[in-house]
Formats: C-alpha cells, structure tokens, sequence
C-alpha cells in the first residue's frame, strides 16, 4: 500500500519523506491557501522532494480551461498528477489529459457510481473522500469497498485507489485491510501510526533497567 502526505508544508513534506514512508504528495486549492505560497512555486518545490506522483488541482470549471490548467501543471515536472473534480468537465478533462500520458486523479468523489465513471475516463487514482462523509454519518470505509469491488471485476478498469479525507489510523488500517492501493494522510496522522502507548512504556522500562547495568553498547 502507497502512502501519500495531504499537505502543502514543505518542512513536512521533508521531514516525512526522510523517513522513507511518502510515496506521493495530494494537495488542493485549501491546503495552498493554507501554505500562504505561490501555487506553481509550491508545486515544483514538491516535486523536487518527492520522486512520486504529485497532485496539483485546476481551479477552473470549464472543460476547456481545465485543460489548458491541467497541461500547464503537467509541464512542471513529470511526477505532477494533475487533480480534476468529478464532473462532467472533469471526467472529460480527465479523459483528454489521459489521452495526452498525463497522470490523473479525480477529486471530490462520494458514489461508487462517480468512481466508475473516473475509471472509465482513464484516471489514474480515484479520491473518494472518507471522512466527510464520515462527517455526514455515512460509512465513508463502505464506499472503498464499494469501489474495490467494483474494480476488481474489471482488468480493464486500472484505476488507482487513492483513499482521502483520511482523519485517524483507524481508515488507514481498514483502506488497507480492503485493498485500496494509495492513502493520502494529513501528516499528523502518518505519525500517529507509529504511535502506541505500551511502546512508550516498554521502551522506558528497558532504558531503566540499561541504565541500573552501568553498560554502554559504545
Ligand atoms: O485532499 C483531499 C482530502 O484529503 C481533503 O481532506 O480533511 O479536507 O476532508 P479533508
């Protein structure tokens, strides 16, 4: 399973990738007004950090700007994935960058019916966002099932996976118990998941009976 880091905070983005767990960075238009940095700038400051697929949104809403947005964003490395919403422009968009070999993926996805259809437009990932329907009491982790399901029933549909909106450890371990192939985590919970108080404790317990052995391993 591919981890990717939600966010447009370099200093994270280093920080994590360092660790060797980020295999991918999403961003959207919320998280660059978040930074306080230019778009583009940012954009190609990631890319240089991270070898992986690098999402960056257009921000128009029209099929023909979109397209225009999405080549712009694509010429800025090879690794940008260029971030479209699921609508109609979108998946049309969609289909028209694909065409061109530039990696997609397709955002703001609640229904299973709206994941087919972005693999049927030659997306690479599908974001089908988690935790705000979590937010609505909606059974977010149902609709990877869904999606997976569906997918597998189909060799010719090689759309990715790309679990968002992801807001505790909890998604992460049951995406991947389903089989989704990316999750995009904030990157405090990408932390969280080495986190475990009997660790903690237990690693404290041993540097206390080290320290009563008066030994150094040096
Ligand atoms: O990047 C898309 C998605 O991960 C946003 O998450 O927390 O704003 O619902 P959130």
């Amino acid at each position: 399973m591919k981890f990717f880091i939600d966010t447009a905070e370099l200093r994270d983005i280093k920080d994590l990738a360092a660790t060797g767990m980020v295999d991918g960075v999403t961003t959207n238009p919320s998280l660059i007004a978040k930074s306080g940095r230019n778009f583009l700038d940012v954009i190609a400051e990631i890319c240089e950090v991270v070898a992986g697929p690098v999402s960056a949104e257009v921000t128009a809403t029209d099929f023909e700007t979109m397209l225009v947005e999405g080549r712009k964003l694509a010429k800025i490395a090879d690794n940008v994935a260029v971030k479209v919403p699921l609508t109609w422009p979108g998946l049309k968009a969609c289909k028209a960058l694909s065409d061109d070999g530039i990696m997609v993926n397709v955002t703001l996805c609640f229904s299973p019916a709206q994941a087919l259809l972005a693999a049927k437009a030659g997306a690479t990932f599908i974001s089908p966002f988690v935790g705000r329907l979590d937010d609505i009491a909606t059974d977010g982790m149902e609709l990877i099932s869904e999606i997976r399901q569906i997918y597998d029933n189909y060799d010719a549909l090689k759309t990715e996976i790309l679990v968002a909106s992801v807001r505790h450890p909890r998604h992460v371990i049951d995406a991947a118990k389903m089989g989704a192939d990316v999750a995009t985590l904030p990157p405090s919970v990408l932390r969280a998941l080495a986190s475990h108080p009997l660790t903690d404790r237990g690693l404290e317990a041993f540097l206390a009976d080290w320290a009563k052995t008066g030994q150094s391993v040096l």
